[in-house]
């Protein structure tokens, strides 16, 4: 069933698992904290891409699909880096956005995600402009055509509206177009670059040369560090340096949740290869991580592989696919980027050693800068790796599966969110929201309750609550009717809940409870440790 937006926000805020960033000060518009249960869920994420791709990879067998064995290595480098780094990554000249600004609303728009159609009316035919091109937009489109024309609802067949929704880009002439907010026809202003990197400065001088960036994407601390890497570690090609950390971009519209932020986390593999090799390690790249997503429970029908169009490439990419969900705020048969895999030759490595712009490398060194410094000089050091083996020397390839935890966090809550029926205390079926959480992502994997606070139920609840505790996240309970507590944990998404009753005094075994299924059954006390944890690990 598919399920409504503003619920799982309302869910979100609630039950603690997303607020917006400085919310008693009125919000700061795509900015989002994590609560209580957001933190352990988006840990949980993280905790899982690391462990899957790094720590418990085997470098002695050959992964399915892969076409050999390789090492993988982890790092940590700053938000802040030398603002060349940026120049040589292209990220300066390139990471732009165009945006269109509205003279009347005073809103701002990115110009290629504004949508709109042809109307004609009263003799008048204008191109009504929306932000959103699902079929709650097509209806405010509608209102904004009628109090345009000074026509009321029951004249809208009046309006005859021509050709389907297209986006703004197509429009070479904006005197015709009525913008998202506007009231007048003509207001949009022309289309100009904006680029997406904040800026700061560093030091106690703020002047051109003290400013810095902070990093729009992970990346590019792996391509710096690539020779660090070889010098420090016995890894040999192929191999993979992986990442997370915050990354910021200025977004024009932030929006859809978190789905589009200005601050977020990215999880990040730069996977470096021989030239002639990568076209393989592409392929598996995608595989692996479009399988990720379904490990973890994104179901098949709502996920799906998308190659790039050429002209959809980034400005470094020989070749990208996207891995992309139906997000239930798109519009019907549309999907939103997860993770993008992506083929990135040798742009970088050669862009940081050489200082060259493009994969059809262009050479850009004779740009100056304003204090007559060629602005796209490379580090000049040489990030070249040696085939002891071959005894040859190249620069290897690059093969990127680039992530957001953010999104992925989002992905799971939507895939997660159900409403269904479940009996409540009296045996009576009742609505109840569950989040069915993979075990391995939600923020607690089991909560204990004694049935009532006496008989000394606590008691026998509490040593099993400390017994679970140093090995998962458990929650403890005794408040209120033990049906409600059962509500609040599906509500949180945890898999399985333990009762201590009446029986468990008389022999020892407590009921356990499971979220999805509402099965329940028995175990002995002192199994309940193992079975919770075989259950979690889904044996
Ligand atoms: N290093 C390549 C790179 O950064 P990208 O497609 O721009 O590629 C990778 O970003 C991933 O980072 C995206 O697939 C998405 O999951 C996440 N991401 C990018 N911009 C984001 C934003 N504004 N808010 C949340 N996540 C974002």
């Amino acid at each position: 069933m598919p399920i409504e937006m503003d619920q799982l926000v309302a869910l979100c805020k609630r039950r603690g698992f997303l607020f917006q960033s400085s919310e008693i000060y009125g919000g700061l518009n795509g900015f989002w904290d994590y609560g209580p249960m957001g933190v352990e869920l988006k840990r949980n994420v993280r905790e899982a891409w690391w462990r899957d791709m790094v720590t418990s990879h085997n470098e002695m067998v050959v992964p399915l699909g892969a076409p050999s064995t390789y090492e993988m290595v982890g790092l940590d480098c700053t938000i802040i880096m030398h603002p060349q780094v940026w120049k040589c990554s292209g990220h300066y000249d390139l990471f732009h956005d165009f945006l269109v600004d509205c003279r009347e609303s005073k809103g701002r728009y990115r110009y290629d995600q504004v949508y709109g159609r042809w109307v004609e009316g009263r003799g008048q035919r204008f191109f009504v402009a929306t932000q959103d091109p699902s079929s709650a937009g097509e209806e405010a489109m509608r209102h904004q055509a009628l109090k345009f024309l000074g026509l009321r609802a029951k004249d809208a067949d009046e309006l005859q509206w021509q050709g389907p929704m297209v986006c703004l880009t197509t429009i070479d002439d904006f005197s015709k177009v009525l913008g998202p907010d506007a009231k007048t026809l003509g207001t949009l202003t022309e289309p100009r670059e904006f680029n997406l990197m904040f800026e700061t400065h560093t030091g106690a001088i703020r002047n051109e040369t003290s400013k810095t960036f902070l990093r729009p994407e992970t990346a590019q601390g792996m391509f710096v560090n690539f020779k660090n890497v070889l010098d420090s570690t016995r890894v040999k090609i192929p191999f993979g340096i992986a990442q997370m950390g915050k990354s910021f971009r200025n977004e024009i519209t932030p929006r859809n949740f978190t789905f589009r932020s200005r601050e977020f986390e990215q999880m990040e593999i730069e996977f470096f290869c021989r030239p002639e090799t990568s076209a393989d390690w592409y392929k598996y790249w995608r595989d692996r991580r479009f399988q990720w997503y379904l490990n973890l429970g994104l179901s098949p029908e709502r996920l799906r592989l998308r190659d790039h169009d050429p002209e959809e490439l980034s400005h470094y990419s020989t070749g990208t696919a996207d891995i992309e969900y139906a997000f239930p705020f798109m519009a019907a048969g549309e999907f939103g980027e997860l993770e993008g895999v992506a083929h990135r030759g040798d742009f970088d490595l050669r862009s940081h050693m050489e200082g060259k712009l493009d994969p059809k490398s262009r050479p850009l060194e004779v740009e100056k800068d304003e204090h007559g410094q060629p602005r796209y000089r490379g580090s000049g050091r040489d990030l070249s790796y040696f085939d002891e083996q071959t005894k040859e020397r190249y620069l290897p390839h690059v093969i990127e599966p680039s992530a957001g935890a953010d999104r992925a966090t989002l992905a799971f809550l939507c895939e997660a969110y159900c409403e269904d029926e479940a009996p409540d205390e009296n045996g009576k079926p009742t609505k109840r929201t569950v989040m069915r959480f993979h075990p391995r992502l939600a923020p607690y994997k089991a909560a204990v309750f004694p049935l009532v606070r006496k008989d000394g139920m606590p008691e026998v609840a509490q040593e099993i609550y400390g017994a679970l505790k140093p090995r998962m996240n458990v929650f403890y309970d005794e408040k209120s009717a033990v049906g409600r507590r059962y509500r609040r944990q599906d509500e949180i998404g945890t898999p399985f809940c333990i009762t201590v009753d009446g029986q468990t005094l008389a022999d020892g075994t407590v009921t356990i409870r499971d979220r999805d299924t509402l099965r329940q059954w028995r175990v002995h006390k002192s199994e309940c440790v193992a079975e919770i944890e075989r259950l979690v690990s889904g044996q």
